[in-house]
């Protein structure tokens, strides 16, 4: 099947990137992205393109050339399911926050929602690719849903996983280490395998599509994440013996790096990994290890999160610690809200926790990220509920600058490693700030030397 017509359900951070550079890339496809949020479809539709919902460097440059050419931002679910030869499910799997599996399973209640919705509209053949990433044996429920339309429609699903990072969205999109696709083994299986495949092969060479079983492909997605989440623990746990034992863990990570068994990445010590991913994606992961009796399977990926819960806890308390056991009425300045830099995505950020313990402590807390909103960040903390908004808006502040955000404060806490943090005049902040001024860089990327020259007292992750 040639396929000229594409629908995404799901206008997030995966399907908006994503159906823009298909669409960039393949003219000839018209590519309809679809949300029942309006008003993220209308800032989508924004005139301006630099106003469009989500922050990736390279972004609003590729939707300004296709959007209105083969790239189209509706509402209109229906109507783009019916017309679409292949669609795209790319909503939201959060971790479920009710029920059984409560806190740990991935809530599929939206990607049904979509299988009922394609089942009832669709009048031909279509091929339905899973983008969310979703539980093992998930395409088993939506095909048990499309199958039974009674209406004859035949129906294929893939699984496509993205494997995409947030602040390199697009670079991962264009240059993808590899492109997943997992189908059934049967005739009409391999023909829509064949289709995606096509799609791809617009701008991916061939010996980087890989096709598997649709299981294999949706436990990879888990799998993945798994591994690279093991990796940030792993080293986070290493930053914490490296603090009592005088090793340097940057040090340690360069050294084992090397190895090219080991390899560098994803070695970074820091205040503990967010996004909206990888704590998820783990729990779904314990979950599903669970339900089939796999008790030691699950406790294993488990400790991934234990650990990453505890280096968030270790930050803040160091700081309570250092700043002589009391950051009552103290202006904490923080650095950074998103949970990485380049992206003004703040789910699950390391950032939420830590103003939470300070803000248990009763610091005050004082925030510059140069792309979250102060309104995100007091939404972030009234999502914990610890405390009402009205404590929370007392609680903690936000400046349109670092300078102002870092005037007067008790010391200044590094959360995101946003590449300006770099570059500002630390002497200028020094002289702003409560004596003793302590930094604690959660992300290791001022220079420690340079800062304490100028007074500061340093701490970093892991030395
Ligand atoms: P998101 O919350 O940014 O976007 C999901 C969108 O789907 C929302 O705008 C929501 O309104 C919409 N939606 C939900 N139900 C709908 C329905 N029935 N009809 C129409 N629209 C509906 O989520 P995201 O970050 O884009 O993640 C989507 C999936 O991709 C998740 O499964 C996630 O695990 C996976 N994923 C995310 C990333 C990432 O970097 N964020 C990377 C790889 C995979
Ligand atoms: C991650 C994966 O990298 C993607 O491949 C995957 O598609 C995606 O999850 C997903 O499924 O959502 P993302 O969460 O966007 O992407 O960003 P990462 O670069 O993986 O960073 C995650 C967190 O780990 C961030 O808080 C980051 O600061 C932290 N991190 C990363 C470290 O603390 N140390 C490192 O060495 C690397």
């Amino acid at each position: 099947m040639k396929i000229t017509k594409i629908c995404c359900i799901g206008a997030g951070y995966v399907g908006g990137p994503t159906m823009a550079v298909i669409a960039q890339k393949c003219p000839h496809i018209q590519v309809t992205v679809v949300d029942l949020n309006e008003q993220r479809i209308a800032d989508w539709n924004d005139p301006n393109p630099e106003n469009i919902p989500i922050y990736e460097p390279g972004l609003s440059e590729i939707v300004a050339e296709a959007r209105g050419r083969n790239l189209f931002f509706s509402t209109e679910v229906d109507k783009a399911i019916d017309e679409a030869q292949m669609i795209f499910i790319s909503v939201n799997t959060p971790t479920k926050t009710y029920g059984k599996g409560k806190g740990m399973a991935a809530d599929l209640k939206y990607i049904e929602l979509c299988a009922r919705q394609i089942a009832r509209v669709a009048k031909q053949n279509k091929i339905v690719v899973e983008k969310s990433t979703l539980p093992v044996r998930t395409a088993e429920a939506i095909k048990s849903i499309l199958d039974n339309t009674g209406n004859g429609v035949q129906f294929q699903i893939l699984s496509n996983p993205e494997f995409l990072a947030e602040g390199t969205a697009v670079t991962d999109l264009l240059n993808p280490d590899r492109i997943l696709i997992g189908g059934d083994t049967t005739e009409e299986g391999e023909e829509a395998i064949n289709a995606l495949v096509d799609v791809y092969s617009n701008w991916v060479s061939r010996d980087k599509i890989l096709t598997t079983n649709v299981w294999s492909s949706e436990l990879s997605k888990l799998t993945a994440n798994a591994f690279l989440a093991q990796r940030i623990s792993s080293i986070n746990a290493m930053s914490e013996l490296c603090e009592k034992t005088g090793a340097d863990v940057n040090e340690v990570a360069r050294a084992i790096g090397m190895d090219s068994r080991i390899g560098p990445k994803f070695l970074k010590a820091s205040v503990g990994f967010g996004g909206s991913c990888f704590q998820k994606d783990i729990l779904n992961l314990v979950y599903i290890a669970k339900s089939y009796g796999l008790n030691e399977v699950a406790d294993y990926w488990e400790q991934v999160i234990i650990m990453n819960d505890h280096q968030k806890r270790r930050f803040s308390n160091k700081i309570v610690q250092t700043l002589y056991n009391t950051v009552a009425d103290k202006k904490i300045a923080f650095l950074g809200w998103a949970f990485k830099k380049d992206t003004n995505d703040t789910r699950e950020s390391a950032a939420i926790y830590v103003a939470d313990d300070l803000i248990n402590e009763q610091a005050k807390i004082s925030v510059f990220d140069p792309k979250v909103s102060k309104s995100k960040m007091l939404n972030d903390l009234d999502y914990l509920e610890t405390r009402t908004s009205q404590e929370n808006i007392k609680a903690l502040n936000s400046f349109e600058n670092a300078y102002e955000a870092c005037k007067g404060a008790h010391a200044i806490a590094i959360l995101t490693e946003w590449d300006e943090f770099k570059t500002y005049d630390w002497k200028k902040i020094y002289d702003s700030m409560h004596k003793p001024a302590f930094v604690f860089d959660g992300r290791n990327i001022l220079n420690a030397k340079e800062l304490e020259s100028i007074g500061f007292v340093y701490n970093g992750i892991g030395s």
